[in-house]
């Protein structure tokens, strides 16, 4: 969050801002509600709900515009190919889990993963975590029957609990304000583990710790002492390592309820731009990007980098149709595109999509989420992936940019740092007897640490392949 590495300068743009007197500016982020609007929970009560609402709307911004300036440029950079996007969390976050030991973990394996990135392939990479605010999903259906009773479906701790009761599942606007300081809690430790040494490079030895040796953790430890030789080279030879005490590291999510995004923009004091300060990027998810509907209204006020989920239905209309809503002006790391085609569709879906935005002029950046379309339920009743479609479906992102010339950006990523067994295979060999074991996630299964490290190798070399 603070920047050092790229931009000595970048402290000096972070600012103030001023709420009482902005009051009209922000009233026009209201229209949403007059637009088509899906996947929002209908609250019981609307007193409760406008409560929540001027609370969140009187309570500190949670990022900052100058340090959201600094990730459009960073975004900019991956899309020329001179950075590369890392962005890796769980699929939902939970209140439960949002513990100083789970979320250290998911930091350390982000880290790690940028550390393989880094060194395999010469590029700084821009870290980002689907963390701090990720506690909201889209669901395919409204409602869940079990055994003849009927509730509303799970939307993810800022809107009810996983419990099958009435009580649980009733839609609870206090989960937004729960939602707010539980993100700020897990921002203020990312802010010290990024802000205090953890996540030093003289530090990857220490990353690794506690984790029992296997492919991805010997092949870890082995590039660990490379790094280690090279600092010890640079330090011998008098190089500055202060730099490398402070990390950006980057929050996003999912811009789902509109509620709470509204109740979190700020407007910026220096330039009276609107600033959604619920977290640095924020997307639109595939469900929710209906160029006439209320997502994309809200998002295109907003002055943050946006990112859309493409699906393989998507066409290059759409895709442009898009970039006219949201990025009007063509402006570098405002945009990016995260494609979930699934590993069987990508060849054949991302080609013309990206020849159709290359060629409007767009600089958008291309990142590919191979999870959410790789989705399939195991014999036994899971809800897993397999870690080979996940990887072929990287592959295939990087072929077809290879194919076209193109630049292949970044990457998307549910993960934890812990070891689960949610996704079928990788080196650990988790089948579906094993998927029995450690099965925790409330929605999408995880890659695991052992699975993040090694698809983090598999990425690296092709990279250093571009
Ligand atoms: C997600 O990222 O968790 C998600 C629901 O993705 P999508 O919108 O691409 O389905
Ligand atoms: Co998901």
């Amino acid at each position: 969050m603070r920047v050092t590495q790229f931009s000595p300068d970048a402290p000096a743009r972070a600012h103030a801002f001023t709420l009482s007197s902005a009051d009209d500016g922000l009233a026009a982020l209201g229209a949403w509600r007059e637009y088509p609007r899906v996947q929002q929970p209908v609250w019981p009560d609307e007193a409760e709900r406008a409560k929540v609402f001027d609370d969140l709307r009187a309570a500190p911004p949670l990022v900052f515009a100058g340090e959201v300036d600094v990730l459009r440029d960073r975004i900019a950079a991956a899309a020329r190919g001179e950075a590369f996007l890392l962005a890796g969390g769980d699929c939902a976050e939970t209140f439960a889990d949002s513990t100083a030991d789970r979320i250290r973990n998911k930091i350390r394996t982000i880290l790690q993963m940028a550390a393989v990135l880094t060194y395999g392939a010469s590029l700084p990479v821009v870290k980002m975590g689907r963390m701090a605010g990720q506690f909201a999903k889209p669901r395919s259906a409204d409602e869940e029957t079990r055994d003849g009773l009927t509730l509303p479906t799970y939307r993810g701790d800022a809107v009810n609990e996983f419990d099958f009761t009435p009580e649980a599942r009733r839609p609870d606007p206090s989960r937004l304000w729960r939602t707010y300081t539980t993100s700020a809690s897990t921002l203020n430790l990312l802010r010290a583990f990024t802000g205090g040494g953890f996540a030093d490079l003289r530090e990857v030895h220490s990353w690794n710790r506690g984790f029992t040796s296997g492919a991805g953790y010997d092949r870890y430890e082995e590039l660990a002492g490379q790094i280690d030789k090279a600092v010890r080279f640079m330090d011998a030879i008098g190089a500055d390592f202060d730099a490398l005490k402070v990390v950006e590291f980057y929050a996003s999510h999912e811009a789902l309820l509109l509620d709470y995004e509204e109740a979190l923009a700020r407007i910026d004091s220096r330039t009276g731009e609107i600033y959604g300060c619920s977290g640095h990027l924020l997307w639109i998810g595939e469900r929710t990007r209906q160029l006439d509907g209320a997502h994309v209204d809200f998002m295109a006020r907003l002055r943050n980098p946006i990112g859309v989920k493409l699906g393989p239905t998507a066409t290059v209309d759409d895709a442009l149709r898009l970039i006219d809503r949201l990025d009007p002006e063509r402006e570098p790391g405002r945009l990016t595109f995260i494609t979930r085609m699934g590993a069987g569709t990508i060849r054949d879906r991302l080609p013309a999509l990206v020849e159709g935005v290359r060629d409007s002029g767009a600089q958008v950046a291309w990142v590919t989420d191979p999870m959410h379309g790789n989705t399939i339920t195991s014999s036994n009743g899971y809800k897993t992936r397999r870690f080979e479609d996940i990887l072929d479906e990287v592959v295939g992102f990087f072929e077809v940019h290879q194919a076209l010339g193109t630049v292949p950006a970044g990457l998307h990523m549910e993960l934890t740092g812990d070891d689960v067994t949610e996704v079928l295979g990788g080196a650990g060999e988790i089948d579906e007897e094993g998927l029995t074991r450690r099965y925790e996630t409330l929605v999408d299964p995880r890659l695991n640490h052992q699975q993040s490290l090694e698809l983090a190798f598999l990425v690296a070399e092709m990279l250093s392949r571009r």
